[in-house]
């Protein structure tokens, strides 16, 4: 059990975070950061605080509107950004002036961080991940393996679950990586794909296979259309934990992330989802796979767009200079 975790968001990843971390009995204490009024951030913590006697997990909490929370973390998990939703007045805002928004938000958390728990090794949940992940590196200025980008564990868990149903068999027999950007060029790794240590395509079509792929690709796209308002919450919360626990238990556990390459697949300076060795140090080692040639290409291709959104990232970066942080709010 460690210290202490802040969390940076109340919302629904966040309030998922929050509950499975006492109920694991992961921290002594949590930090939770959420400026939504009357006091989101307090309730949240009151209200698991109330029901830790049923389960008989004693933690202690503190929560804020501002970063104070934090205080003395050892690890962040941030989930704060704003999602793509209508305004008052019935209009839509576009993706640069929601990446514009999000962009301050992350600002601020980064300053948050620095402030109140500059040692802690960060995961990053907030959308769009690989933008807000490449942001946080150059505002918060630590070294590169103690910050985490999850989305990796969250897309292998959805191709994990589609190919588990369509051999008929237990999802922990399943074995997967979707590696690349968090978006639509993410690359499902077919090669890498086991059913208790046999190759896939003993067990699923290639048809199929071809379907549960790009299934994957729309899977988060999917849930929010399901929902009708948010997206995913508790799959993204506990891939974060996956993620959380390998580092505090010191695992060693191999896993997709996203994190910087320097070098690495032949890309330097950005954040791309990659299988690498996750403990106390945080990404330890970055394990290179072996790709199929249609596999390069795709995976190629997935960095040239999250190659473009760091361009944009850099882009916004002089506007958002001029404008000050806005309000943080929930994913
Ligand atoms: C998703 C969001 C949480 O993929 O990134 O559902």
């Amino acid at each position: 059990m460690v210290s202490k975790i802040g969390l940076v968001g109340g919302g629904q990843i966040g309030g998922v975070l929050l509950s499975d971390i006492v109920s694991r009995g992961l921290a002594r204490e949590v930090g939770l950061v959420d400026v939504k009024p009357p006091a989101l951030a307090e309730g949240k913590c009151l209200d698991v605080a109330e029901g830790s006697p049923v389960i008989g997990r004693d933690f202690a909490y503190s929560a804020s509107k501002d970063f104070s929370a934090l205080k003395g973390a050892q690890y962040v998990i941030n989930t704060a950004g704003v999602p793509r939703t209508k305004r008052p007045d019935g209009t839509m805002p576009t993706r640069e002036e929601l990446l514009t928004i999000n962009l301050s938000i992350t600002d601020a958390v980064a300053a948050g961080i620095k402030r109140y728990c500059p040692k802690a090794t960060v995961i990053s949940i907030a959308n769009p991940l690989d933008a807000i992940v490449y942001r946080l590196y150059q505002k918060l200025g630590i070294s590169k393996n103690k910050l985490i980008g999850m989305a990796g564990v969250l897309d292998s868990a959805r191709y994990r679950y589609f190919v588990a149903q369509e051999a008929g068999v237990s999802v922990e027999n399943v074995e997967a990586m979707v590696l690349g950007g968090h978006g639509d060029t993410m690359v499902p790794i077919r090669s890498a794909c086991r059913v208790a240590g046999m190759p896939v395509e003993q067990f699923v079509s290639a048809g199929a296979l071809k379907k549960i792929e790009d299934r994957t690709r729309k899977a988060g796209g999917e849930v929010v259309g399901l929902l009708g308002s948010g997206s995913a919450f508790v799959s993204p919360a506990w891939s974060a934990l996956e993620m959380l626990e390998a580092i505090i238990y010191d695992k060693k556990k191999i896993l997709p992330v996203c994190t910087l390459l320097e070098g690495e697949y032949g890309v330097k300076g950005l954040f791309v989802g990659v299988p690498a060795v996750i403990g106390a140090g945080g990404v330890e080692k970055i394990i290179t796979v072996k790709m199929t040639a249609e596999e390069k290409k795709l995976f190629k291709n997935s960095v040239a767009a999250v190659q473009n959104t760091a361009n944009e990232v850099d882009k916004l970066t002089k506007a958002l200079a001029k404008k000050p942080a806005k309000k943080l709010a929930k994913k």
